[in-house]
């Protein structure tokens, strides 16, 4: 078309406006219509990812409510594992009857080797999975037995590692009540030693976190996610570990946020370094997926078994 006007213009069939205008006409078609073909590849692609988010959205959960469960009634708190086994893979057992009590208000502690199925039953407590064989109780309640939203909604964890939203430290720590006032956030920043770490920052609470946030410590993360846990106020709480090894100031910081938390509610604690649970009410010994030992810590340090021998090794780590 440009060679035909320009023809044209020689010709003096056509002015030089002319030619402008038939180029301007042209611009005008063009660009809208290589829009478009960006528009529909961008669509095609966007319908294959929701084709996907609908296949998960989809997937029939495998531990679901049953017909007119009750809601769970939580009061002391009290939690029996009763000859529980589990297992991920057919062929794989990973809990083999496991029998143990927390009394209400009590704090017990978990220990066990890595890998020894500890955050097993912390996942079976929440009823992510249900056990193979055996019931888990809570005030005598079977959690198979009630709404997995109410037994969810009592107990609060502090995970082994904490999830972050990529969002600011206020928004990410309400996430354990969404309906917490700010005032109410500031009171959980408080229980949870992180005042400090946050009057440091330059935007305060509203400083994002980053993707998963990795712009925090492992500390500080988990002191978030204690935080959270405050703001939650369940009547039964779970803290699993960490490995990452605190230094010794951070690890007095959550461990004392954590004390003053368990201190009011049931607590169920998976400890690796054990100089930290020395004072829990009871210690369960898990080894190769079997609790092996249980009571207090004279009690098992006079028994001379797997605890002792842990004992003995960690005193000498820190030698
Ligand atoms: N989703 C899963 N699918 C299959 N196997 C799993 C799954 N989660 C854990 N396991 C296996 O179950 C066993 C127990 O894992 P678990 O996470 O309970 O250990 P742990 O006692 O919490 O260890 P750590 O002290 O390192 O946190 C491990 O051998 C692990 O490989
Ligand atoms: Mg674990």
């Amino acid at each position: 078309m440009l060679a035909m006007a320009a023809t044209a213009v020689r010709a003096d069939e056509m002015s030089l406006g002319d030619f402008v205008l038939i180029n301007q006409f042209m611009l005008q078609l063009f660009i809208p219509l290589s829009f478009l073909g960006f528009v529909y590849r961008e669509i095609k692609a966007s319908l294959a990812n929701i084709e996907r988010l609908f296949g998960i959205l989809e997937t029939p959960a495998t531990v679901a409510d049953r017909a007119d469960s009750p809601v769970i009634r939580v009061t002391p708190g009290a939690i029996s594992f009763d000859r529980v086994s589990f297992s991920y893979r057919d062929d794989q057992p990973v809990l083999r009857d496991i029998s143990f009590t927390v009394e209400g208000g009590q704090t017990v502690a978990l220990v066990g080797a890595s890998g020894a199925g500890k955050s097993t039953l912390v996942k079976l407590l929440f009823r992510f999975y249900d056990p193979t064989s055996g019931t888990i109780q809570i005030d005598s309640q079977s959690i198979e037995r009630v709404t997995l939203a109410s037994l969810r909604q009592s107990i609060a964890i502090v995970p082994q590692d904490c999830v972050l939203f990529n969002d600011s430290l206020r928004e990410n720590i309400r996430y354990g009540r969404p309906s917490a006032t700010d005032a109410e956030v500031e009171l959980a920043v408080n229980a949870a030693h992180l005042d400090q770490f946050v009057s440091q920052l330059h935007h305060g609470l509203d400083t994002t976190v980053g993707e998963r946030g990795l712009k925090l410590s492992g500390g500080e993360r988990q002191r978030v996610a204690i935080a959270r846990a405050v703001l939650k106020n369940a009547p039964i709480l779970v803290f699993d570990e960490a490995t990452s090894s605190l230094d010794s100031h951070a690890e007095q910081a959550v461990l004392s946020a954590f004390r003053e938390l368990a201190g009011r509610h049931t607590a169920l604690v998976i400890a690796h370094r054990l100089s930290t649970i020395v004072d829990a009410d009871k210690i369960v010994v898990l080894y190769d997926g079997k609790v092996v030992e249980s009571g207090s810590h004279e009690q098992l340090l006079s028994a001379d078994g797997h605890y002792a021998a842990l004992w003995q090794a960690q005193l000498r780590e820190r030698a």
